[in-house]
């Protein structure tokens, strides 16, 4: 199904074209928008004052010329058409119209949204702790945003890669090694469980050894040398480091309903000699301070001077900027992706910025053929407007943040449904916790840092998950109220009258414009918004029309059941699970 916007979009610039055939065809593109404020209209053509200058007209004009040219459909479909101020268009569709726009969303399973002709590849690189590292607080945002991105993907039919870039290589590993050799060889021998906490512990101690006792460090950067040349044994226990963190990681991408595929910096340790030697035969490659580098024009660091990205050390080793050269190369060959989105902090992005334009120089991307974008996101703060901490000043561990966000849900819930089982409590609890954690980042904008409260995160009032989960909740209570099943409704019709019917109908058959705006920048509050503002239409339209008796039961019902469907589905792709009560 063609958007609203697209299909208004069409018929002006058909206008347009006919009213003025003057213009060249660029000219004629139509600028249509929905109109922000309804009182106005549902979309409006802005193209009138752009045109007044090209064919020498007043603008008001213009704007009649253009309404003379619309197609009669148009005349049909629409309740009111007309100039605004200096010469906006604004146009109110008819009740029947939407009626029937409704009609067949309804029946869509993709709710009016269309899939690409083209089967799309899209990797996504997300999450990417560090090997030996818990997942902190900051992994939260790239995990959820990262999903959130798969999510709209797929269901735009898109065959989408989700990969877990590990950092699971580099010299932290030597000290590891060299720590579990001396003071843990029961575990080696496999005599010894261990998991990530105790992982972790040993990580620290090991970085503490490695710093006080020189003949510890000499073993380290041995074991390092080792590793990298494939040394069996040392591979092996690398394998077991890379074991214990993945199970520890995997528990919380459960706990996250997140799927991933492992495909970590060493994935690209074959590669990277090749890559060194091809950008050096591309003649891209200076030496600098002994070290290979590649300057990228307009990057400069805070001194204004050239800013490398250096893809060999001076002594022979390669680095966070050589593995993203190679996975770049990968992705686009032999993936053969046409969309590659990475997602990390903002930090980074001048890292990718590099990386995107190293790549171009390559001649490795062509930006006409493949997409690629940073997804950035700023940080998480506490209530103190600092990075967020526990209490003890530590690191927040991700999994006991979220086990938090649980243990408050329940609370909550507890209060709300004194009646309910303990089973449903903790089950709603999960769900609800967690979607309040989501929902709490997704609906704020991305680039910017947001204050984490678990208070404000569980409320019912505001835009938050419970507002939207408590009106799908109650949008399944009415359906059970009136109907048992929705059946009845098969051979009923959708018919919009009311102010408030309208409002929402409207605001339904957005959906798919709105996911096509976040296919575009990848923000998910755009989303998160749309559905906070569709549950303040429901719950308006609720109040000003009866449902259960009325002459327009039927239809008022297939109102409420469309909205429950684009509830849930927009809860889905942000990666929301719902409950049946709360
Ligand atoms: N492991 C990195 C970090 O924790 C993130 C990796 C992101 N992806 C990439 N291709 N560099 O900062």
């Amino acid at each position: 199904m063609r958007t609203l916007l697209e299909y208004l979009q069409g018929l002006a610039t058909q206008a347009i074209a006919s009213q003025f055939p003057v213009l060249s065809e660029s000219e004629r593109e139509a600028d249509v928008a929905f109109c922000a404020q309804e009182e106005f209209g549902h979309y409006q053509c802005n193209s009138a004052l752009r045109l007044s200058k090209l064919v020498q007209m007043n603008p008001r004009a213009v704007a009649q010329k253009i309404i003379d040219g619309l197609p009669l459909e148009l005349q049909k479909n629409a309740a009111s058409i007309s100039i605004a101020g200096p010469g906006f268009i604004n146009i109110t569709l008819s009740s029947n119209f939407l009626s029937e726009q409704l009609q067949k969303m309804f029946i869509d399973p993709m709710l009016g949204a269309s899939i690409p002709q083209k089967k799309q590849k899209i990797v996504v690189d997300f999450s990417a702790p560090n090997i030996a590292k818990e997942l902190h607080v900051g992994h939260l945002r790239s995990t959820i945003i990262g999903d959130c991105l798969c999510r709209l993907f797929e269901f735009l039919g898109a065959d989408v890669l989700r990969l877990n870039h590990l950092g699971d290589w580099g010299t932290q590993f030597g000290m590891l090694i060299a720590y579990m050799k001396q003071f843990v060889p029961a575990v080696l021998a496999g005599d010894q469980a261990a998991d990530l906490s105790t992982l972790m512990s040993w990580y620290r101690s090991s970085k503490k050894h490695f710093d006080e006792n020189p003949e510890f460090q000499k073993r380290a950067q041995l074991e390092v040398v080792q590793l990298q040349s494939g040394n069996p044994a040392s591979r092996k226990i690398w394998e077991l480091i890379c074991n214990i963190s993945s199970q520890g990681y995997e528990e919380i991408y459960k706990l996250l309903d997140v799927t991933l595929e492992s495909r970590g910096e060493s994935f690209y340790n074959p590669f990277l000699p090749g890559i060194v030697e091809e950008l050096e035969q591309k003649g891209l490659v200076t030496v600098s301070g002994g070290a290979k580098c590649i300057f990228v024009e307009g990057f400069q660091n805070r001194e204004g001077e050239p800013l490398p990205l250096m893809i060999q050390k001076s002594d022979g080793g390669y680095s966070y900027d050589t593995t993203d050269m190679a996975a770049m190369k990968h992705r686009i060959f032999t993936e053969k992706a046409d969309r590659i989105i990475i997602v990390t902090d903002n930090g980074q992005s001048t890292h990718f910025a590099m990386i995107f334009a190293a790549a171009e120089k390559a001649g490795w991307l062509d930006k006409r053929r493949v997409e690629v974008d940073h997804v950035g996101f700023g940080l998480v703060l506490g209530a103190d407007g600092k990075k967020f901490k526990t209490r003890s000043g530590d690191t927040e561990k991700l999994i006991d943040l979220l086990l938090e966000g649980i243990d408050k849900a329940r609370e909550v819930l507890l209060e709300k449904m004194p009646g309910a089982s303990p089973e449903e409590i903790a089950a709603s609890a999960k769900v609800i916790g967690i979607d309040a954690i989501k929902y709490a980042d997704l609906s704020s904008l991305r680039t910017k840092d947001y204050t984490f409260s678990y208070e404000r995160m569980l409320r019912f009032d505001g835009n938050t998950a419970l507002f939207l989960l408590y009106a799908y909740v109650r949008i399944n209570g009415i359906k059970r109220k009136v109907h048992d099943s929705v059946s009845v409704l098969q051979n009923s019709r959708f018919d919009v009258q009311h102010a408030s019917e309208i409002s929402l109908a409207i605001h339904l058959r957005r959906f798919a414009e709105i996911l096509q705006m976040f296919v575009r920048d990848l923000c998910p509050n755009r989303l998160a918004d749309y559905l906070y503002v569709l549950a303040e239409k429901f719950n308006a339209f609720y109040r000003d029309c009866r449902i259960e008796g009325a002459p327009e039961q039927n239809s008022r019902l297939l109102l409420a059941e469309l909205t429950a469907h684009v509830l849930k589905q927009g809860l889905e792709i942000l990666g929301l699970q719902t409950v049946e009560r709360m």
